[in-house]
């Protein structure tokens, strides 16, 4: 049960918490008393905590969840100028060095992750961080066992022609699925009805755009993506926890290569109603 307790010495009754709860379950104070939520309401707080950042005089207090608050950082907000080109800037990563990203380097990625916005704020998102390089070798072999049973197929999903260049690359040597990533980020949601699938890939896109400014790159594992679906001894060796489905995996290491400008892109398509 949430708990969002208003100060009555401190709230000047702006209204304004009342106005921003997304579920309108904060009724406007008055000069007698101060907003309140009736307690058969409280069943339909979402935990956003926007009543409690949204008061000027932080005269709410939410009573779930308490984090350590987190400081303002030196340069916030950034310019329109900075978050365009940080973003423009982010690109796939293919190539790695061995070099381990430390564990905490991927939790803070991930803890960023979790600020992702998500339907009802339901935060449906579980992570599953395979660290072992030689794990993520051996997930790549598992797709590329079922990509060589999709090409054998009277009906494959993928094009014969890419399908002959991923076999041929990896009996090469070369990993063209997980690209020799030392790491990779698996994100499942919690199953069920719901906004869960979109949530999970926002919460992927966080940490894909989260991972340059700690100096890590980031690759969408589609392929492997593919094979968890198609493929069960994908799925098996991803060990997936009970209730959860998987929703999509991020290669992640540091890049062996830099990148010089920012490359082109499609014009921007928009209607304007
Ligand atoms: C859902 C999704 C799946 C992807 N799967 C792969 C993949 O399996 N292998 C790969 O090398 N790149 C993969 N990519 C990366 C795209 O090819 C890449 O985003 C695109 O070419 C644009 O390049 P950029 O990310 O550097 O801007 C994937 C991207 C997305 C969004």
């Amino acid at each position: 049960m949430t708990t969002i307790v208003i100060d009555n010495e401190t709230c000047t009754r702006c209204g304004i918490c009342s106005e921003v709860c997304p579920m309108g379950i904060i009724v406007p104070g008055n000069e007698a008393k101060p907003p309140e939520v009736p307690r058969q309401a409280e069943a339909f707080c979402i935990r956003c905590g926007h009543c409690a950042v949204g008061c000027p005089e932080q005269a709410v207090s939410i009573e779930f969840l308490r984090e350590r608050e987190i400081p303002v950082p030196e340069g916030f907000p950034p310019s329109p100028d900075l978050v365009a080109y940080y973003l423009k800037k982010r690109r796939s990563v293919r190539h790695y060095t061995k070099k381990p990203v430390p564990r905490d380097t991927i939790r803070d990625i991930l803890e960023i992750a979790r600020y992702a916005p998500s339907g009802g704020n339901q935060q449906p998102v579980h992570w599953t961080v395979i660290y072992d390089p030689h794990d993520v070798h051996h997930l790549a072999g598992l797709t590329i066992d079922w990509i060589r049973h999709d090409a054998a197929s009277d009906n494959p999903s993928l094009p014969r022609i890419m399908t002959g260049r991923l076999i041929s690359s990896w009996e090469k040597g070369a990993d063209p699925v997980c690209r020799g990533a030392p790491h990779l980020l698996i994100a499942a949601v919690r199953a069920g009805p719901g906004s869960a699938a979109v949530d999970g890939i926002i919460a992927v896109t966080y940490a894909d755009v989260a991972a340059p400014a700690f100096g890590v790159g980031t690759c969408w594992a589609g392929f492997l993506s593919l094979a968890v679906k198609a493929w069960p001894p994908v799925g098996e060796a991803l060990a997936i926890p009970d209730g959860y489905e998987y929703c999509a995996s991020l290669m992640c290491g540091y890049p062996k290569f830099r990148t010089y400008g920012i490359p082109p892109r499609n014009p921007l398509k928009v209607t304007w109603r």
